[in-house]
């Protein structure tokens, strides 16, 4: 279902580099990209209209220094007082002009991110376990938080650059041609070359820089990697590896470094001087009087000082389409998630459970062709503990999962009440199925939070209490410094294996469902921990179905059944006194469990 998605990076960098991309997708794109934009027509005409304010400016600029320079020639003082001010006025108006347009570009750019944002994250609360399972969590992360930024900077930027500098380069042109017209004329003929020289070395800074991102991107990860593993890496003497490793990317990124400069260096005097080209030709031609008959001083300064304000907005203007190409390719990222299979729920149906299950020849294949469990068959009555037990890798976790439907089976029906488990409406079905994985997850957020999470968040303290007892986690929880309102920090990193293994526990306990499923809920407890909570899950037990999943046997032995799994079938089914009878499997890892 989701296997064709790529990993972002290579996906859009596979964009760049095709130059010529097909049509129809990118202004597909574009176009679902403009109807994020639509509400906010009102702030993208304040923004226009802040940048022809702008743009207006430049021409008054241009018409000011020809009045002051026919002034001085002339040598009228008349308007002595009037140009301070009208410089003043002019610098005034063209901020309230770039005010306008910086400010509600802006408006449209953060809603923007915003809103995409918000949008992706509830898309993946949305997503099947199938998304999860094929794309590697650090990718879904960058989604959220590189491409949607992305996007909106590409392309909210192109578009005020596009009206920033379009208005400023057809006020600037329009002022040209209406001063005089065959120099403009000229002007044209010398311009194009130029600007083409000026992409060909603005293009070779870019490739620069991006290596030096590229670089920068390999010294922050190993970075994260030795300051996240900072305790192998001592443990292990991995010192004089790791700082060797940091040395030769950092002389990478040294090395990119002058290159840029280098580039930077050249570039700019470069593109200098072939303005300079440009104008000479400009001001030669003008002092001839075939092309001009009569100019005033004034109107030759103003002239030259318009087309010299033309430079800078005509470089970003040609810019332009890399930065909308950037920000489409990620926007086809963001859309392709988007545009993702959500989880499907094709139940109806969401009675009160009694517990009873039936697995019919059930088999499951992974994505990737494991076949992690083949033609399984297991009835189980409402009330019944079953214990599940076997080598790793047997497939019990992934029999539990196929329970609340965070996978889907193969072949093979589930029914619960002689129901069909795709008939129940999921969050019914998950409701009533209170399960501890082998992962404990815990939020950063308080202990009273961790246990009353979700669904469970209306219970009182003195049930939040109770279950955190039979979890075997009171006395823990009491002795950290405000109890049940303790802060655990991001993934409860604070707490030992165990304790963390008892929060998740008490969760369970807390939803009070019929069916409880716990998958080595006990694996990270010392012995004693394990005993107790043992007796408090005894008692739990008895009025719901219960599956466990165990390591050690002595956890298991008052089940009603034990199903021994290997290779993803049942090869031994029974009572524990049945099972040692039996002297196989089951016998053999008894003894050795006591051994
Ligand atoms: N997400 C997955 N993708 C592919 N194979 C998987 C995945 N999860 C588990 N497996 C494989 O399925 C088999 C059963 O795994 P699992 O159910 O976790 O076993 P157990 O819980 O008994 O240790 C193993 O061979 C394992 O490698
Ligand atoms: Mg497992």
């Amino acid at each position: 279902m989701s296997q064709a998605y790529l990993p972002d990076s290579k996906k859009s960098s596979a964009k760049n580099a095709s130059a010529v991309s097909p049509v129809t997708p990118k202004s597909k794109t574009l176009l679902r990209l403009l109807r994020y934009l639509k509400p906010y027509w009102w702030a993208l005409l304040l923004t226009a209209l802040g940048f022809a304010i702008n743009a207006g400016t430049e021409i008054w600029t241009a018409k000011l220094l020809q009045y002051i320079t026919d002034a001085i020639n002339q040598n009228d003082r008349s308007k002595q007082a009037l140009f301070p001010l009208l410089i003043i006025l002019l610098f005034f108006v063209r901020g309230v002009g770039s005010f306008l347009g910086n400010y509600y570009s802006a408006l449209v750019s953060r809603n923007l991110v915003y809103e995409l944002r918000v949008e992706v994250f509830n898309k993946l609360l949305r997503l099947p376990s199938s998304f999860y399972l094929a794309n590697p969590a650090g990718t879904i992360s960058s989604k959220l938080i590189f491409d949607v930024e992305q996007v909106t900077a590409a392309s909210t930027d192109s578009m005020k650059t596009l009206l920033r500098d379009g208005l400023t380069v057809v006020a600037l042109i329009g002022f040209l041609f209406y001063s005089n017209w065959r120099l403009t004329l000229i002007l044209f003929v010398v311009l194009p070359p130029i600007l083409w020289l000026v992409r060909i070395a603005s293009k070779r800074y870019l490739r620069l820089s991006k290596g030096i991102q590229e670089t920068m991107g390999n010294v922050s990860h190993i970075t994260n990697e030795v300051i996240g593993g900072y305790q192998v890496v001592k443990n292990y003497g991995g010192q004089s590896y790791e700082s060797a490793r940091f040395d030769k990317t950092s002389k990478k990124n040294l090395r990119q470094g002058m290159k840029v400069v280098v580039t930077n260096s050249i570039n700019t005097p470069a593109v200098q001087l072939l303005m300079a080209v440009a104008m000479a030709v400009v001001v030669w031609l003008a002092l001839r009087p075939v092309v001009i008959d009569d100019i005033s001083a004034g109107e030759f300064i103003s002239y030259i000082a318009a087309a010299g304000l033309l430079s800078k907005p005509v470089r970003s203007l040609t810019d332009i389409n890399q930065k909308l190409q950037k920000g489409l390719a990620a926007g086809e990222s963001i859309f392709a998630l988007l545009d993702e299979p959500e989880e499907e729920d094709t139940g109806t149906i969401s009675k009160a459970l009694s517990g009873q299950m039936s697995l019919d020849n059930i088999s499951l294949v992974y994505p990737d062709s494991t076949v992690a469990l083949r033609d399984f068959t297991l009835n189980i009555k409402a009330g019944e503990t079953v214990a599940l037990v076997g080598r790793s890798g047997a497939g019990k976790s992934s029999l539990v999962n196929l329970l609340t439907r965070t996978l889907e089976t193969s072949s093979g029906q589930i029914t619960l009440d002689g129901m069909p488990i795709e008939d129940i409406k999921l969050e019914s079905l998950r409701a009533q199925i209170a399960m501890v994985n082998q992962q404990v997850v815990l939020f950063n957020t308080t202990v009273f939070n961790n246990i009353a999470y979700g669904g469970l968040a209306d219970k009182t303290q003195a049930e939040v209490e109770q279950a955190a007892k039979d979890a075997f986690a009171h006395d823990f929880i009491m002795k950290m410094p405000n109890g049940y309102q303790s802060e655990i920090g991001a993934e409860g990193l604070q707490l030992s294996g165990g304790q963390r293994q008892r929060l998740s526990i008490a969760r369970a306990l807390l939803k009070d469902a019929p069916i409880l499923i716990l998958d080595e809920a006990t694996s990270a407890l010392d012995n004693e921990s394990e005993y107790y909570i043992q007796q408090a899950l005894d008692n739990v037990m008895k009025d719901r179905t219960t599956l466990v999943i165990a390591h050690r046997l002595t956890t298991i032995e008052s089940a009603d059944r034990i199903a021994v799994m290997d290779g993803g079938q049942i090869v031994e089914l029974g009572t524990h006194n049945e099972l040692m009878q039996l002297q196989g499997h089951y016998a053999q890892m008894y003894a050795r469990d006591f051994k």
